[in-house]
């Protein structure tokens, strides 16, 4: 268990015992030589695992070890340098371990194989979170999408791609109008009345945002506007829509770097929301264009948890949450027939497996953006300019 103290705190205890006897001193020093002892193979078998461009610091290590082992011999020669020396040990000893550390996190793809006790206890913590996490989904909703049974259009208004939203969390019939995918300009409409309306224009409320937005992959939800600030790589703003002010920002670590779907490229981040909360559905340069999602907590905007799914970004052109699945739709370069091809449960309890390929009603081309609204169960979506809804059919996700 001495591997669990740290080596200055552990050092220093033995330091401060050591005045008590002779006899008791020699058990120490042979204690401490154990335990140094024991830190180096576990150090030595992690590198001797990992690659070759590690062996200038195994031969830098097997040097160490040397003076180390020097330096305990003499220990009983020296009094009062005791103390500075042990610590300096411990300290050069944790200073190769983070520079092994830093190695093996440059090098993810190297199979390295870790068996550090300290990675399998936080192994063993990340399942046991994931575990409860999961057991707090399934309590809070069950549904899985099986049909899509109609399609309305709303409307055609603004441009090719943009997102139209009504929040699912309050009770507002607000219509929110976010045209384009580089822009500023937030329009609010009373109702979908207004917005349909063929002066819709007049009736419009608009509001500068203090950031321009980048893609179609904004939200609303509980009266915030969630959106990602358009000159940044992944910095997310929490936007207060009854005072207008910015309330809250994040960085979404490892998103930004590549499309959240390969046909809808100009979205980044594409934020989603369900009746478990807020999303974040985006790409991560590092793991070969799979799809990610991170859970958010909408008040705080501290990451939860972040899932790679087993599903490609290629072919893809947007995608929702359902009560903790994510649905993602695919198409054809140049526009066809949308269809969800595959599906991510984070609880785990569907899989692609469970579900055929779901075809969209047939019609236009591309969809820059599809949310789900739980509170009404229908899709809004933004498809080649045209505003649509899309009525789903459910069934309980234990039922398949
Ligand atoms: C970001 O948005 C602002 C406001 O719309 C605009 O002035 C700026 O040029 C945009 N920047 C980029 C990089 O698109
Ligand atoms: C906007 O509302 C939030 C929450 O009600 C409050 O904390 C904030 O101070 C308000 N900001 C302004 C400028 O009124």
């Amino acid at each position: 268990m001495l591997d669990w103290v740290p080596a200055p705190r552990l050092l220093l205890i033995l330091f401060l015992t050591q005045s008590v006897g002779e006899a008791q001193r020699i058990t120490q020093d042979a204690l401490l030589m154990q335990y140094i002892e024991r830190r180096i193979n576990i150090l030595e078998d992690r590198l001797a695992k990992c690659n070759q461009d590690m062996v200038k610091y195994v031969r830098e290590f097997r040097d160490f070890k040397k003076e180390i082992t020097v330096r305990v011999d003499n220990m009983n020669n020296y009094k009062t340098e005791f103390k500075n020396d042990v610590e300096d040990l411990g300290s050069r000893i944790e200073r190769v371990e983070r520079d092994i550390d830093y190695l093996e996190t440059q090098q993810p793809s190297q199979p390295c194989v870790e068996m550090d006790e300290k990675l399998v206890e936080e192994q063993f913590k990340q399942a046991e979170e994931k575990k409860k996490a999961k057991l707090k989904m399934i309590s809070d909703c069950d549904i899985m999408l099986t049909g899509i049974k109609s399609l309305k259009i709303v409307k055609k208004a603004g441009d090719d791609q943009g997102s139209w939203i009504k929040d699912p969390v309050k009770d507002s019939q607000r219509i929110y109008f976010l045209s384009g995918t580089d822009n500023n300009v937030l329009s609010e409409f009373a109702n979908i009345r207004a917005f349909t309306d063929s002066a819709y224009l007049r009736s419009a409320q608009n509001t500068v945002l203090p950031y321009g937005w980048r893609g179609t992959g904004h939200t609303v939800y509980n009266g915030f506007l969630y959106f990602h600030k358009n000159d940044t790589g992944n910095e997310i703003i929490k936007y207060n829509l009854r005072n207008k002010t910015v309330s809250d920002r994040m960085l979404l670590q490892g998103a930004g770097r590549v499309p959240a779907y390969q046909l809808s490229p100009y979205t980044l981040i594409d934020l989603a929301a369900d009746e478990q909360g807020l999303w974040a559905i985006h790409g991560d340069e590092d793991n070969g264009g799979i799809i990610v999602v991170t859970k958010i907590d909408h008040s705080s905007l501290a990451v939860e948890h972040s899932w790679d799914t087993a599903c490609s970004n290629q072919g893809a052109e947007a995608a929702f949450m359902i009560c903790g699945t994510l649905y993602v739709v695919y198409n054809h370069e140049h526009g066809g027939r949308s269809r969800i091809q595959c599906i991510y449960d984070v609880t785990d309890v569907v899989t692609t497996d469970d579900l055929p390929v779901l075809y969209f009603p047939k019609r236009y081309g591309k969809h820059s953006m599809i949310h789900y609204n739980h509170r009404e169960h229908q899709l809004y979506s933004w498809d080649d300019g045209y505003q649509t809804i899309y009525k789903l059919i459910t069934k309980k996700k234990l039922e398949h």
